[in-house]
């Protein structure tokens, strides 16, 4: 396929741009400082030089508190954005898959949200993305958007990675424990993405790693044990406790109605994503030291 990749520098958009490549996928792949998809006469002047196939939308301004504090950035990035892609995406008859969050729903329900449950954002990031979905589908049908939560992956400073890296070096650490969500591994979704983008069905996906979801706590715990670090240097807090600008709903966790419905495989198990992500950074680590010597 002719893939272009959009918020190409960032955490997903990494591991897609990587996936499309081990794909033998022609890939077209745009940091922020390439195209910024606020842009709308960027944006089609790129997607119309490039007549993709699909047009993959890994770009977000995902400063949940940035977003609080100016709500006119978040709109242009999470709303206005995906809806130019997917504009363009209509004038050159590509699929356009675009990335959501948990973050749409209040955080009140227990169990998991699946597309029966009504959005309720409480928070600018929340609804900037949920404005985002719904524009890019009232501009084009072939709309894919797809929800996701607490991603993890290789590179860049994310939850995760800081958690390892820290607990390597035997530092105390900060959790939360009264929030829950279903973890995600990058790599793991950004093959999903593409999977959805080569079925061509529209919609709305939830994709997230299999399992019962975990809290911060649960997750980093689980995080410093399989990378062999010492769980006791971590101290947990309350989300209340922190004092953030934004609001964050307390239960994310996700699960997809449609996904086995139309055959595809379930994602692994959170752990063993967990397992694959520690594996890689260890990996990734002794490539380093090798070089350096
Ligand atoms: N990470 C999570 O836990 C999580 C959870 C749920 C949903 N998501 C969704 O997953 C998607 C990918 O997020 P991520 O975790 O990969 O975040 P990320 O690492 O922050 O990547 C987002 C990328 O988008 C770029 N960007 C921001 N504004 C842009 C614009 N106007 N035009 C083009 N690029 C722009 C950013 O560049 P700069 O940094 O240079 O601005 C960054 O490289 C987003 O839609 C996010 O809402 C993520």
């Amino acid at each position: 396929m002719r893939i272009l990749v959009a918020g190409a520098g960032g955490l997903v958009g990494r591991a897609v741009k990587e996936h499309c490549l081990a794909q033998h996928d022609q890939t077209f792949s745009y940091t922020h400082e390439t195209l910024d998809i606020a842009d709308a006469a960027s944006v089609r002047t790129t997607i119309e030089q490039v007549r993709p196939d699909a047009v993959i939308n890994c770009a977000a301004w995902t400063d949940v508190d940035g977003c609080e504090i100016d709500s006119a950035r978040a709109h242009a990035a999470n709303a206005n954005g995906p809806e130019n892609l997917a504009k363009a995406s209509r004038r050159c008859g590509a699929v356009f898959v675009t990335i959501s969050t948990d973050y749409i729903f209040d955080g009140t329900k227990e169990g998991f949200y699946t597309q029966r449950d009504d959005p309720n954002p409480i928070s600018v990031y929340g609804l900037s993305k949920l404005e985002g979905e719904r524009r890019a589908q009232r501009a084009l049908a072939r709309t894919i958007a797809v929800r996701t939560g607490f991603v993890f992956g290789t590179g860049g400073r994310n939850f995760l990675s800081t958690v390892v890296e820290r607990g390597q070096r035997g530092e105390r650490l900060k959790t939360i424990s009264d929030a829950w969500g279903t973890p995600t591994y990058a790599p793991h979704l950004a093959a999903r993405l593409r999977e959805l983008a080569e079925r061509d069905l529209p919609g709305i996906f939830h994709v997230v790693n299999s399992g019962a979801g975990a809290s911060y706590e649960e997750f980093a715990l689980a995080a410093l044990e399989a990378a062999g670090c010492d769980q006791a240097n971590l101290e947990t807090v309350t989300m209340r406790s922190l004092n953030r600008p934004a609001p964050r709903p307390s239960n994310s966790r996700l699960k997809c109605l449609l996904s086995e419905a139309i055959g595809l495989e379930p994602l692994p198990f959170w752990q063993e994503a967990l397992a694959a992500f520690v594996a890689s950074q260890k990996k990734a680590d002794k490539a380093g030291i090798a070089t350096q010597s």
